[in-house]
């Protein structure tokens, strides 16, 4: 099959500078969702019309398959077809999509295309509206079966007003009739545009039978012209996406408070609480839970693992170096990993601590108030409340190493490069500016002093 997606309005009530289409819908922009549903439909190559900031929306796509196709000036539906036509194939026939219509079914496309058969029909999808305002209302044949013709609204009288159903703009075409029909394409109508709609006309002289179907849900046909639509499409996209994962064994906590930004693979068992937020590619394996609030984002986390609540978790917006989160580890709450960050199993990483680039070793724990950057922790190290990696001098980064069981007391600055060594113990409040050997205990030297009839300031007296 051909597809040809439709892309080359102006988009002039989302008042924006980032084209249309390229807003996003469930964190990408509205025209991949497009895209993806036709590729994953047909392995034909894809035509996209664009027009208006059309550099703009190529650029944002690297797929080599993509044909792109410039139509300018903008004179209607019809005419922005016509401008991808040499690049159809007449053996198979053409699917008509939109850019910014992202939420159709594939099955819904699948059974649309099915109507059409092998190119001897035009199949139309419409749907029925309460109020149909705007839209090309769906004439029928007296037969009631068949269709007649598409009228535009601005073109419509007021008998056919009246008529509830109308065209959402998808269709399956035959491609060599598609083809004589958009060259026969006139403008003259109230729009002076060349509408694509009038091909329905078209057929009827031929005698090629034109059909309609619905989709399951009216929401799979709504377009975007405006922000308030945009809103209610996300809206949609994150209750389809609850479903798939409340049918896939996840327990959600209210599927209306999560939203996913890219793609959520869950394992059995999987709970996640209220008001999470999961963007680019996140993987929580069986059994694992996540509390209220949390924020994660290119991460794999492992099973058994329990993220707490209003915890932060950023791999950074490369996937492919997503955030490890080892087995039975337990973050949070208010707990912050950063790009790089590693946790073995059954890590510990507690409240105001902040990870990054760094790898903890199984078992290891930081459970209070710890800056941890540019380290390379080993296995059942503790680590005290308030400890911090000095990883940068001001120009460059260095690494702090702390080999297996070493006990770091609370308060500890780590200066780096510096190396703790196996067994080693860092008693509290101390400044490490160099390598402590391995078994050793490393204290700063420091005196306490008290003294006698001390007094403390006491607040002044308001005159
Ligand atoms: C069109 C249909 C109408 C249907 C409605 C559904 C026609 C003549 N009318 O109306 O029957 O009910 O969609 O939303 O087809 N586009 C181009 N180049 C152009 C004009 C439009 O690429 O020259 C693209 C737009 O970017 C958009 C789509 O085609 O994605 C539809 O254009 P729009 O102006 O919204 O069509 P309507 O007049 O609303
Ligand atoms: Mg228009």
């Amino acid at each position: 099959m051909n597809v040809v997606v439709l892309a080359a309005g102006m988009g002039k009530r989302m008042h924006s500078d980032l084209p249309k289409v390229l807003h996003p819908i469930a964190g990408r922009p509205m025209l991949a969702h497009v895209i993806d549903t036709a590729k994953s439909l047909t392995n034909a190559h894809l035509t996209v019309v664009i027009g208006h900031r059309g550099e703009r929306i190529r650029e944002a796509f690297t797929d080599p398959s993509l044909q792109w196709i410039m139509q300018e000036p903008q004179l209607g539906t019809g005419h922005a077809v016509r401008q991808a036509a040499s690049h159809l194939n007449d053996d198979v026939p053409t699917l008509v999509l939109y850019g910014d219509v992202p939420l159709t079914r594939i099955d819904t496309l699948r059974r649309l295309s099915d109507l059409a058969g092998d190119g001897s029909t035009l199949a139309i999808l419409t749907v029925m509206m309460d109020d149909p305002t705007g839209y090309g209302r769906i004439v029928r044949g007296a037969d009631g079966k068949t269709l007649a013709a598409i009228v535009e609204e601005k073109d419509a009288t007021a008998e056919q007003r009246a008529i509830r159903e109308v065209n959402t703009g998808i269709l399956v075409a035959p491609t060599p009739a598609l083809k004589r029909w958009l060259a026969r394409l006139s403008n003259d109508n109230a729009q002076g545009e060349y509408y694509l709609t009038d091909i329905v006309a078209l057929a009827n002289d031929d005698g090629v039978p034109v059909v309609a179907m619905q989709p399951s849900f009216v929401w799979e046909t709504a377009g975007i012209n405006s922000k308030g639509q945009l809103a209610e499409l996300e809206r949609q996209a994150q209750k389809n996406e609850a479903e798939r994962l409340l049918a896939a064994g996840v327990t959600l906590a209210d599927p209306a408070r999560i939203d996913v930004r890219g793609t959520l693979e869950c394992g059995r068992d999987v709970s996640i609480d209220v008001g999470c937020l999961f963007e680019g590619r996140v993987r929580i394996d069986d059994g694992a839970a996540i509390g209220p609030y949390v924020v994660i984002r290119n991460a794999h986390v492992a099973s058994g693992v329990r993220i707490e609540a209003f915890t932060h978790i950023d791999g950074g917006a490369d996937a492919s170096v997503a955030i490890e989160i080892g087995k039975d580890a337990i973050v949070g709450p208010y707990a912050r990993l950063r790009p790089g960050a590693r946790l073995g199993s059954g890590v510990h990483i507690g409240n105001f601590v902040e990870v990054k680039n760094s790898v903890l070793g199984n078992d290891s724990k930081a459970n209070h108030l710890s800056y941890l950057g540019d380290a390379t922790i080993g296995s059942r190290v503790n680590v005290g409340a308030g400890t911090i990696t000095c990883n940068y001098d001001g120009a460059n980064k260095h690494r702090t190493i702390i080999e297996d069981d070493v006990h770091i007391g609370s308060d500890v600055q780590l200066v780096a490069p510096v190396t703790v060594g196996a067994g080693a113990t860092v008693g509290a409040g101390t400044t490490v500016w160099k390598d402590v050997p391995a078994g050793t205990l490393a204290v700063n030297q420091k005196t306490q002093v008290e003294k006698n009839g001390w007094k403390r300031p006491v607040k002044k007296a308001k005159v």
